[in-house]
């Protein structure tokens, strides 16, 4: 099925398919933090994650988001549509917490008045740094056009994830994503959406670390990091996406 290897990144590897317009992506256990200066796997990730990413590109799909999933077409890989993938990753946040905090003084757990948007230059060389809409004109990573659609986008894909994880009784509380461009133009959402792009915390507990139940158990050696991942994957299995179509 799989072809010759595009590119490999820190969780997933893309592979050319028969269809050029169509590649393979197949999601490692292997788990970085920090620009991968920690280094680690988390048992079964791979396939948690694709089947997590798979049935919320469903979900966001039937919500009229356009994303690069075709389908999952074993426990951890899934079609894709070849893309132009952006330099910029898109985070959206509900809650402060994480790298908002420590650049702007904010506390921990903060809700924030509106979602926010931020944009970082997707360059392991340089760490990932924020970067403002003029930053990306300068160096030509999209459009103004482009940038507006970005915003508008991952905020309505933030409307229905807070729906979606709201089900599964996790609060959505900041992600990443990133954007695709098409042959003929189009934003696509691509890469992920599993517990290693968002942060999600149990509705059901109260104690701060506890609650986590994504990526951040690893980041920050909080210990049940494959049983955090298992019950996420659980609990995204469990919504129920043709009544939300
Ligand atoms: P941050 O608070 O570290 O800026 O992270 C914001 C969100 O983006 C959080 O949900 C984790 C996610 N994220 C990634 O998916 N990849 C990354 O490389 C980083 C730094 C964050
Ligand atoms: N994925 C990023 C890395 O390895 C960072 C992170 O998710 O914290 O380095």
């Amino acid at each position: 099925m799989s072809g010759t290897k595009l590119y490999e990144g820190k969780a997933k590897i893309l592979f050319t398919t028969d269809d050029p317009h169509i590649l393979l992506s197949r999601y490692k256990d292997d788990a970085t933090a920090f620009n991968a200066l920690k280094k680690g796997t988390i048992a079964n990730k791979g396939e948690m994650n694709c089947a997590i990413a798979s049935h919320i590109f469903q979900y966001l799909e039937a919500q009229g988001i356009a994303t690069h999933f075709i389908k999952q077409v074993s426990p951890n890989e899934m079609l894709v549509a070849a893309v132009k993938i952006l330099a910029i990753e898109v985070v959206v946040r509900n809650i402060a917490a994480g790298s908002i905090c420590k650049r702007l003084g904010l506390e921990q757990g903060q809700a924030l008045k509106e979602p926010l948007v931020e944009f970082f230059y997707k360059n392991d060389d340089l760490g990932d740094p924020l970067i403002t809409e003029d930053h990306i004109a300068m160096l030509d990573l999209a459009t103004p056009d482009q940038v507006a659609q970005l915003k508008k986008l991952a905020l309505g894909i933030n409307h229905h994830l807070q729906i979606f994880f709201d089900q599964c009784h996790l609060t959505l509380v900041d992600f990443k994503v990133e954007i695709g461009v098409d042959v003929n133009g189009n934003l696509l959402l691509a890469d992920e959406i599993s517990p290693d792009t968002c942060r999600l915390w149990d509705q059901d507990i109260a104690d701060p670390s506890d609650r986590i139940m994504d990526k951040d158990r690893f980041r920050q050696d909080l210990g049940k990091i494959a049983e955090a991942y298992q019950e996420v994957t659980k609990r995204v299995l469990a919504v129920d996406i043709s009544a939300h179509s």
